[in-house]
C-alpha cells in the first residue's frame, strides 16, 4: 500500500477500540486520558453486567478488564467476550496477582495479564503493539492473498524448504520423467504430487488412470492393470481394456505400490523394461507408451530387505523419487495450510470466517499431526462447519484437539526443560494449597524471598511471561500472530 494509501485510509477508516470495564472510576478516566497517545478510542465500562452490551455494540478490538468487581468477576466477563468473539484480546488489569488466576485466564483465552498499580509505560507498549498488528492486519489483506498466491503450486499449499525444494523437483522432472517413485507418509499429499506432475507434463491432455494397489483384491489386480480376453476365467464374458492401454500415451498411477503382490511386481517390471502388455488369457503383446508415477508410504528400501518388494523393481521406480516431509517436520507449513484450508471452507460453506482465535491456534499449532495434511484438512473442515461466529474458536474444533489444549500441568508425558519443570510444579503446589504462600514454601522447603522471586518471575517482569505458559512458543520459535489475538492474514503468513 503506497503512502497516500494509507494515510486516506488512514482517515476514512475506524480506530482501535478498546473497551474498559473496571468498578473503579479513577482507572477508566486514566485508561480513558493515556490510550489516545497510542491511537486507541476506549468506551468505559464501569458496571460489569453491562460490559456485553457495550461490546455488542462497539464491537472493541480489545477490552481491559479488573478482575474483582461487584456483581461478576472478570473471568466470567472473559468467558463471555471469548464466547462471543473469541478474536477480542482481553487484557486484565489486577491489583490480585496469582500465578494461578493469570494462567487460567491465558488458558481461557486472554491475551495478557497485567498487575495494578498501573505501569503505563508498559501497558501503552502493549496496546500500541496490538494497534499496530490491527492496523497492519488491515492494510494487507490483499497482500496475504498474493503471498497465499505466491506459496501455492499446482494445488499443493507450502513454503518450508522442504516443500519448496518438492516444487522445485516436480518443475524440473515433469517434462521428462517416465517412471517416478513418490514417497511420504499418509495425508502428505502424494496424490496431489503425482496430478501436478501430470499436469505439468508434456501429456497433460492426456489421461491420467489411477490404480490403488492397496483396494483391489490380489486375483483382480493384473486384469485391472492388464485387461483380458473373453473366456480367460470365470465370468470374463468379453474382452476388457486394462488401465495400461486406458492410459495409453498419457499417466497410469499406481497408488500404495507397496501393496502389489510379488507375482504382480514381476509383471509390471516387465512392463516397463518393454513397454508392453499382455492381457490376462492372451498370448498377444501390445505396445503402450504410459509414464508410471509409483506412490507409496512405506519404507520400500526396508520391504526389499524383507524379499516382500522385488529389489529390480524398486530400483528401476526409484531412480527418481519425490520424498514428501511429513506435517510436523515442516510446522512453518501449518499457517498457511491453515488458512488455506479456511478459505476454502468459508466458501464452501458461506461462512463469513476471518480467522482462528488465540486458543484455537495455539491447540493447533502445539499438534504433531499423525495424519499430516489430511488430518489438517478434516480438522479445519469440522471447525469451520461447527464455527458460528467470525472466528474459529477451540470449542469447534474436534473433541481430541480440545483435550490436546489441556493445561501444561495436565500434560503429563510432555518433556520439558528443567526451568519449566520447576516453574509447573511451584504453580502447582501453590495451587494446591490455595495461593498460601508460607504453606507452599514449607512444602517446597525454600525461603518465602525464593518463592516471591519465582512467582514474580512469571509475572511478567521479565523474559517468563505468563503467556509462556500455555506453550506458544512451539519448538521455541515465537508465532508474532499469536500477540494478535485473531488471525486473519499476514500475521501469520
Ligand atoms: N501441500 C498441500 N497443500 C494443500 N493441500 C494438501 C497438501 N498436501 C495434501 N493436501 C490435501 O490433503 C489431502 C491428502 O492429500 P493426498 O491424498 O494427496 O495425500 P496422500 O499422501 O496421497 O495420502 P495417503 O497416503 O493417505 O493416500 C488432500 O485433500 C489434499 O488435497
Ligand atoms: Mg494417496
Amino acid at each position: 500500500m503506497s503512502t497516500v494509501e494509507y494515510s486516506s485510509y488512514m482517515q476514512t477508516n475506524p480506530s482501535f477500540v478498546v473497551l474498559a470495564v473496571d468498578d473503579d472510576p479513577q482507572i477508566l478516566l486514566l485508561l480513558q486520558t493515556v490510550l489516545g497517545s497510542v491511537d486507541a478510542k476506549v468506551v468505559p465500562v464501569s458496571d460489569p453486567g453491562k460490559a456485553m452490551e457495550a461490546l455488542r455494540q462497539h464491537r472493541p478490538a480489545a477490552v481491559l478488564l479488573d478482575y474483582f468487581m461487584p456483581g461478576m468477576n472478570g473471568m466470567e466477563v472473559l468467558d463471555q467476550v471469548v464466547e462471543f468473539d473469541p478474536g477480542v484480546d482481553v487484557i486484565f488489569l489486577t491489583s490480585h496477582y496469582s500465578p494461578q488466576a493469570a494462567v487460567e485466564a491465558i488458558r481461557r483465552g486472554a491475551a495478557d495479564y497485567l498487575t495494578k498499580p498501573i505501569d503505563i509505560n508498559m501497558l501503552l507498549d502493549k496496546i500500541g503493539q496490538l494497534v499496530s498488528v490491527w492496523k497492519h492486519r488491515h492494510f494487507t489483506s490483499a497482500l496475504d492473498r498474493q503471498l497465499l498466491e505466491a506459496f501455492q503450486f499446482e494445488g499443493l499449499v507450502g513454503r518450508s524448504p522442504a516443500m519448496l525444494e518438492v516444487f522445485a523437483r516436480i518443475r524440473r522432472i515433469a517434462p521428462h520423467f517416465r517412471n517416478i517413485l513418490v514417497t511420504g507418509a499418509t495425508g502428505t499429499g502424494k496424490e496431489l504430487v503425482a496430478k501436478a506432475l501430470h499436469r505439468l507434463s508434456p501429456v497433460a491432455q492426456r489421461r491420467f488412470a489411477t490404480c490403488n494397489c492397496g483396494a483391489i483384491v490380489e486375483s483382480l489386480i493384473e486384469s485391472e492393470l492388464f485387461g483380458y480376453v473373453r473366456g480367460a476365467f470365470t465370468g470374463a464374458a468379453q474382452d476388457k481394456v486394462g488401465l495400461f492401454e486406458y492410459a495409453d500415451g498419457g499417466v497410469l498411477f499406481l497408488d500404495e505400490i507397496g501393496e502389489m503382490p510379488l507375482a504382480t511386481q514381476t509383471k509390471l517390471l516387465r512392463v516397463l523394461q518393454q513397454q508392453e502388455i499382455q492381457r490376462v488369457g492372451s498370448p498377444v503383446t501390445r505396445k503402450v507408451d504410459v509414464r508410471v508415477i509409483a506412490a507409496t508410504h512405506r519404507d520400500l528400501l526396508e520391504m526389499v530387505r524383507e524379499k516382500r518388494f522385488r529389489e529390480d523393481l524398486f530400483y528401476r521406480l526409484s531412480m527418481i523419487d519425490i520424498q514428501i516431509p511429513s506435517l510436523g517436520d515442516r510446522k512453518e507449513d501449518l499457517p498457511l495450510l491453515m488458512r488455506h484450508f479456511l478459505e476454502r471452507f468459508a466458501r464452501q460453506y458461506g461462512k463469513p470466517l476471518r480467522g482462528l482465535s488465540r486458543r484455537a491456534q495455539i491447540a493447533m499449532l502445539k499438534c504433531s499431526w499423525p495424519g499430516n495434511v489430511r488430518e489438517l484438512e478434516n480438522c479445519l473442515g469440522h471447525a469451520c462447519m461447527m464455527a458460528d461466529g467470525e472466528f474459529v474458536d477451540l470449542k469447534d474444533l474436534p473433541e481430541r484437539m480440545r483435550t490436546a489444549h489441556a493445561t501444561p500441568a495436565e500434560n503429563e508425558g510432555e518433556l520439558v526443560s528443567l526451568d519449566e519443570a520447576q516453574r509447573r510444579y511451584v504453580e502447582k503446589v501453590l495451587k494446591t494449597v490455595g495461593g498460601n504462600k508460607v504453606r507452599a514454601a514449607e512444602i517446597l522447603k525454600i525461603s518465602r524471598a525464593t518463592l516471591y522471586r519465582m512467582i514474580a518471575s512469571t509475572n511478567g517482569n521479565d523474559s517468563k511471561h505468563p503467556r509462556d505458559t500455555t506453550g506458544i512458543e512451539e519448538n521455541g520459535t515465537e508465532n508474532p500472530a499469536l500477540h494478535s489475538g485473531e488471525w486473519s492474514g499476514s500475521s501469520l503468513l
